[in-house]
């Protein structure tokens, strides 16, 4: 009889601590694509099984086609319409009725309405979701050269649910008030936010609600007359991993890592995000903060500021939103701007046109 080696024996302990050790790791096929001009390392790395668990999150409801454009309008028939009256009945009723499946399927149309009485403004929801409305619609009309002609809708943001996945709030750094650690920057408090770094973990109140300078490359060799510091850097760095983990991207996706702070010789998408920056802050500035007041208080943050949008809350880990489906083309009522006369649209449309590129500004 062949003399079995006992259960416990030190190749099977190895091989078993190997395979526990390695469970943390993906396990291959991943797939790499070349991102720049070979021998720059920018290559994007992708596991076929997280994007193929990932595809129905970021699949785009089916959409019926938009309605002809006849008829009485809505502004006509009703009694409260304030921002899309211009629309007909038929494609009015339609905008409601995919407003209710955007943003409130479980509660249907009473989640902003009264139904004994529609045009009645009891309901914060309503007025919110008017604002909304308006938001969307500068969105798709003023901000094209980051969301294009793919555009927005409510769904963008909202998944069929009233609270969009991410949202953001002020963080409070101080919750203990004053004490001898002094201020910590938000930092060694490891956070989604920053990758569970020791990153400052809100890099959104000074990038995204605040116009602090994002870049820290010094513009002179010694400290005097240059602001840049390491301090600041860490921030920076805080806002690039929200931004590197909101679109499920490395660095190379927007950075030739060869210089992080050149734009020449580098992948276009840094441009889109630069103007993704500043549109987040403006409307969180125009749109979000001015709710604050409408927003109940269980609706809003520890410091009682109103919930604000960043990054994930449009792309929730995609590249592209919904991986670029365009909704907007079945949505038109979503992509024009019913607030401004045709020769105040004209206007504006050539003031954007001369808007200093990003490269010039520093
Ligand atoms: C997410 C919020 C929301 C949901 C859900 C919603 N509505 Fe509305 N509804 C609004 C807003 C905002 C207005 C006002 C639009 C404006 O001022 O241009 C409005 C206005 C209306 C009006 C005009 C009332 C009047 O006389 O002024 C009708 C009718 C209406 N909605 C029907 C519906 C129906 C039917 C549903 C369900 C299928 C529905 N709505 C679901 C937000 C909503
Ligand atoms: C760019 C992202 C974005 C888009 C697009 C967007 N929303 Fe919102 N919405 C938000 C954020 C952020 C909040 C704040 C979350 C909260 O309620 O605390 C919000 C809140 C709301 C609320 C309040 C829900 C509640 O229960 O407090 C309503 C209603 C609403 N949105 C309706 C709409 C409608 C209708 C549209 C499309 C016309 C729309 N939203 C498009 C980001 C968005
Ligand atoms: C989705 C695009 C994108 C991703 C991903 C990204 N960045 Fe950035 N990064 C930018 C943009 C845009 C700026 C310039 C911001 C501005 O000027 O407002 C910038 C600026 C910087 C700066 C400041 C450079 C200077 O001019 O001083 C550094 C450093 C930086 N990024 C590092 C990183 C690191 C490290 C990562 C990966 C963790 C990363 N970035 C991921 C788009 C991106
Ligand atoms: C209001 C929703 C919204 C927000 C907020 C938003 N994006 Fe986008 N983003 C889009 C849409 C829609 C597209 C697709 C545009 C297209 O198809 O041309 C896009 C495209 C991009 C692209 C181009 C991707 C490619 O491969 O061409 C980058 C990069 C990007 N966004 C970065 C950012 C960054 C960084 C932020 C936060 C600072 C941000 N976005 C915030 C909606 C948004």
């Amino acid at each position: 009889m062949s003399k079995q080696p006992p259960f416990f024996s030190a190749a099977r302990l190895i091989s078993l601590a190997s395979v526990l050790l390695l469970s943390g790791c993906e396990r291959p096929p991943v797939v790499s694509v070349q991102h720049g001009y070979a021998g720059t390392g920018m290559v994007q790395v992708y596991n076929p099984r997280t994007l193929e668990q990932q595809a129905d999150q970021h699949k785009a409801p089916e959409s019926t086609p938009p309605l002809p454009d006849d008829g009485p309008k809505a502004g006509q028939v009703y009694q409260n319409v304030q921002v899309l009256g211009d629309l007909s009945v038929g494609q009015f009723t339609r905008l409601m009725v995919n407003m209710t499946a955007w943003i409130a399927p479980e509660q249907g149309c009473a989640y902003c309405h009264n139904p004994a009485n529609m045009a009645e403004e009891g309901k914060y929801t309503k007025t919110v979701a008017r604002k909304m409305v308006q938001m969307t619609q500068h969105i798709n009309t003023d901000w094209k050269n980051h969301v294009g002609q793919t555009g927005v809708t409510c769904y963008t943001c909202h998944r069929g649910q009233p609270v969009p996945k991410e949202i953001w709030f002020t963080a409070n750094n101080a919750p203990r008030g004053a004490n001898f650690i002094g201020d910590t920057a938000g930092q060694n408090g490891p956070a989604q936010t920053v990758g569970l770094s020791s990153l400052p973990n809100d890099p959104f109140t000074p990038f995204l609600l605040g116009k602090e300078q994002i870049r820290v490359n010094g513009n002179t060799a010694l400290p005097s007359g240059n602001r840049q510091s390491i301090k600041q850097a860490e921030w920076t760095y805080g806002l690039m991993m929200h931004m590197s983990s909101s679109l499920g991207v490395n660095c190379t996706y927007c950075h030739n890592t060869r210089n992080m702070a050149q734009w020449e010789g580098g992948p276009p998408q840094k441009v889109t995000s630069w103007h993704g920056i500043r549109m987040s802050r403006e409307l969180n500035l125009s749109y979000m903060e001015p709710l604050t007041d409408v927003f109940p208080a269980h609706r809003k943050g520890e410091l009682g500021d109103v919930a604000k949008l960043n990054c994930a809350t449009c792309h929730q880990g995609a590249f592209k939103p919904l991986y670029g489906a365009a909704m907007l083309k079945d949505h038109p009522e979503l992509g024009r701007d019913t607030t401004l006369s045709a020769p105040v649209k004209a206007a504006k449309a050539a003031l954007q046109a001369s808007a200093a590129a990003p490269v010039a500004q520093r």
